[in-house]
């Protein structure tokens, strides 16, 4: 393949991290589905081996974003595959969550947090990008989230590690553009992926620690609940996501839809006291100690099933700050 190759011709060398399941994963399937060649990256071989059997044009990648020897023979993979072009576009969607009070997160969750969210993300696009900056042309989209705008009670240090995202993001994007590399940022609400229930699963290793809060913390210590009601399907994201990834002209930041756009302005533009008292709300934490409720299933605080039974399927609008008031 030509290193003079445009950017605009259709059939892209793009990679997708995370892409073994959730938004990753219709991410790939969208971006294949459209005729480019997709290194579909994580650590599940055999989830992206089914992948790639529904998708020709997915090129399965094991990668573990947080192992620089992984990462490296990733690199050299994609070189050769491409016959030294590199990537044209790079989708860092690898990422999990911890939940829960900050002080109840254990040290080795939190720092395993920021590994996969924000050190992986980081040492995946500084393997990636020497490419495209010599080429002058390619695109890095960083998967954030509303969560990388406000935090809620709960969601701190998931929020840290999106927060830093952004932060990154911010100076690339401005660091990059002599480049023309182009750095996009989506910040996504919630979507029907196992995310939640992984983060639910993890919070059984710190169950004494949680004993505290649970007088004040009366709706659990999941993700509020009506919020994954509304979450929408991974594929309207991935819809998003591959936009960003292939527009001749992408927008800074993809906000997903109107009410989470809504939300970010307002959590992050009204007085701190007032835009507390909407996340207090919002997350079913009170102001005082309350009865203590049962423990069982009320730890997850997400529905029986998950939140893969019934996602929307567009991409509405689904972070309800605004009916907190
Ligand atoms: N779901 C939402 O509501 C939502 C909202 C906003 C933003 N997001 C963001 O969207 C992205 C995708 O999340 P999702 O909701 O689709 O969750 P998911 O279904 O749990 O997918 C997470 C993906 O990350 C991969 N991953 C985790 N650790 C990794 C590691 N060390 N190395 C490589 N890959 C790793 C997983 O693959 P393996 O386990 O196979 O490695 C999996 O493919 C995340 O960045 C998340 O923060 C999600």
């Amino acid at each position: 393949m030509s290193e003079k190759r445009s950017r605009s011709t259709a059939g892209r060398f793009i990679m997708v991290t995370g892409a073994s399941s959730g938004i990753g994963r219709a991410t790939a399937a969208r971006l294949a589905d459209a005729g480019h060649t997709v290194f579909a990256a994580a650590r599940r071989a055999a989830a992206l081996n089914a992948l790639a059997e529904e998708h020709p044009g997915i090129h399965p990648l094991v990668l573990d974003v947080t192992d620089e020897a992984s990462i490296d023979a990733a690199l050299q993979r994609v070189e050769a595959a491409t016959d030294g072009h590199g990537l044209d576009a790079l989708v860092n969607a690898a990422g999990s969550m911890v939940l829960g009070p900050v002080e109840a997160v254990p040290d080795d969750l939190t720092r395993a947090q920021f590994e996969v969210n924000l050190f992986g993300l980081l040492a995946v696009t500084r393997a990636f990008l020497p490419a495209m900056r010599e080429r002058g042309s390619g695109r890095i989209v960083n998967v954030s989230s509303v969560l990388g705008r406000f935090a809620l009670p709960g969601t701190g240090l998931y929020s840290a590690s999106k927060f830093g995202i952004e932060a990154v993001s911010d100076a690339l994007r401005i660091e990059l553009a002599p480049f023309r590399v182009r750095v996009v940022l989506v910040e996504p609400g919630v979507a029907a992926t196992s995310l939640y229930d992984s983060a639910a699963s993890e919070q059984t290793r710190f169950e004494g620690a949680l004993e505290s809060y649970r007088s004040t913390w009366t709706a659990g210590f999941g993700f509020p609940r009506r919020l994954l009601k509304d979450a929408v399907s991974p594929d309207a994201v991935g819809a998003a996501i591959a936009n960003a990834a292939l527009a001749a002209n992408p927008r800074d930041r993809y906000r997903l839809g109107l009410r989470n756009r809504l939300n970010i302005r307002l959590l992050t533009t009204l007085p701190t006291r007032m835009a507390d008292a909407i996340k207090a709300r919002i997350a079913g934490v009170s102001k005082t100690p309350g009865p203590v409720k049962p423990a069982a299933h009320h730890l997850a605080g997400i529905p029986d099933g998950g939140v893969s039974g019934g996602p929307r399927s567009t991409d509405s609008d689904n972070l309800t700050a605004t009916e907190a008031r």
